[in-house]
């Protein structure tokens, strides 16, 4: 039998990783089945708070947006219809990336928004001068969130910024339950965890960042960090 508290004390190890040997992510890309499942929940939960996240993320003069781990692309859809003279992409693992392109293509934004596979943990795309991760840096332990930063870090310029989408962990916060639930399931995924801003300023500092401001939107928080 496997303690969940036994878990607690051991760096890179979750359920997925006791029982099949890789990480949940991993496990769902090689069920059909399950994946399509997880990225319609997805695309289900993006929109009940995508008003208020797109109405907080300000891109500024930024003209070409990355949404790193974007699944189906609720979000560069959202941003694409908000900011028509701006480019998009998706960047996804190769399982989701047909799910993406189909979604992209019923809201006929195949111009606007391209889809790129491939994994944020190898590379992130450069050419592009701002980079959104939405519910990716909770998803993961601060030694695999730091290398999925560092990969965003080393295709910026300094002054470029990256837009993290996560609730900031607070207890004095009414969302402070809420939180919790959350982080007890990012957990078992993937060893994830929800942040407090100190350990967000930790992991970006250490990848090269500075954040510049937090903005609430329900119950996410976007925090803006800019490349130094
Ligand atoms: C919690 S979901 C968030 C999806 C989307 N950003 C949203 O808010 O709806 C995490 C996403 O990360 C993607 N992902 C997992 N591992 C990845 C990797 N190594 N490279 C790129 N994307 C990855 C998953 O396929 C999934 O779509």
């Amino acid at each position: 039998m496997i303690h969940l508290g036994e878990l607690l004390y051991t760096e890179d190890q979750n359920l997925f990783q006791k029982i099949a040997g890789k990480s949940g992510f991993e496990v769902l890309n090689e069920i059909p089945d399950m994946l399509e499942k997880f990225q319609s929940f997805l695309t289900f939960s993006t929109k009940r708070n995508s008003d208020i996240v797109c109405q907080g993320i300000d891109l500024k003069d930024n003209m070409k947006i990355v949404d790193v781990g974007g699944g189906s692309g609720g979000l560069a859809i959202d941003l694409a219809k908000k900011y028509p003279e701006k480019k998009f992409a998706v960047y996804e693992v190769e399982p989701v990336v047909p799910m993406t392109r189909k979604n992209i293509e019923k809201h006929g934004l195949t111009e606007q928004v391209e889809v790129i596979p491939g994994s944020f943990f190898e590379a992130i795309p450069a050419g592009f001068d701002c980079i959104l991760l939405k519910h990716i840096v909770h998803d993961w332990p601060a030694h695999r969130a730091t290398t999925i930063l560092k990969n965003c870090r080393s295709v910026l310029n300094p002054g470029n910024r990256v837009l993290i989408v996560d609730t900031v962990f607070d207890r004095a916060d009414k969302r402070y339950k809420r939180a919790t639930l959350q982080d007890i399931y990012v957990f078992c995924y993937n060893n994830g965890k929800e942040r407090t801003l100190d350990e967000f300023k930790e992991i970006l500092g250490e990848s090269g960042f500075r954040i510049e401001s937090v903005t609430n939107a329900r119950e996410d928080d976007i925090i803006e960090a800019i490349a130094i």
